[in-house]
């Protein structure tokens, strides 16, 4: 286990987490800097970002869509851990943030889409109680496939 430390995601971390954006989600294709940018700097009452720092770098973020309306669903946007770091529970430290902070707004549901073929993503995610619930044919870069994962929260 990685000891860390979860706060807000702000403007100067994107020159961190731009970087390993591009490392983990390279055929994605990855968000650029610009789309953090637009993200961090839109309406707070619809997004809700981490970071998780391992004494003062950034080793992993995390990004929620809130609901729209208490019962609605909430969407896990993007979920990421280093290389370096993975495996060492970061990802579930990182996920239990989002899913706390989805019910304390209200969210019925919690919604996410992941690549048919990122095993260990959807092994993680699995362990977190969450199901397939749809695919998406040709929904990522190449053709590849996307299944939308769902973990209901009862209130
Ligand atoms: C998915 C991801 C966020 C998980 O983060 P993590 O910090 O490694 O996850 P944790 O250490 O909390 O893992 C908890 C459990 O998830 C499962 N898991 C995580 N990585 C796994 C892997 N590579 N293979 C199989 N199962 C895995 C295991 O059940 C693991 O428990 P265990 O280590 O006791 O077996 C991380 O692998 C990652 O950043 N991947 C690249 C980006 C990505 O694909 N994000 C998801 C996009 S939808």
């Amino acid at each position: 286990m990685v000891d860390v430390r979860l706060r807000p995601m702000r403007w100067w971390d994107i020159e961190t987490v731009a970087p390993l954006e591009q490392e983990l989600f390279a055929g994605d294709p990855p968000w650029s800097a610009e789309q953090f940018w637009s993200e961090l700097a839109g309406v707070p009452e619809t997004r809700w970002y981490v970071v998780a720092e391992a004494g003062d770098e950034v080793v992993g973020y995390a990004g929620l869509a809130a609901p729209a309306l208490a019962g609605d669903p909430a969407d896990v946007l993007t979920i990421a851990v280093a290389p370096s770091t993975q495996r060492a529970g970061v990802g579930t430290r990182l996920l239990e943030a989002l899913e706390t902070e989805a019910r304390r707004r209200g969210a019925a549901e919690l919604l996410l889409e992941v690549r048919a073929d990122n095993d260990p993503a959807q092994a993680f995610y699995q362990r977190h109680g969450f199901e397939p619930i749809a695919v998406r044919r040709n929904y990522y870069a190449g053709h590849r496939d996307g299944l939308v994962l769902r973990k209901r929260l009862p209130g």
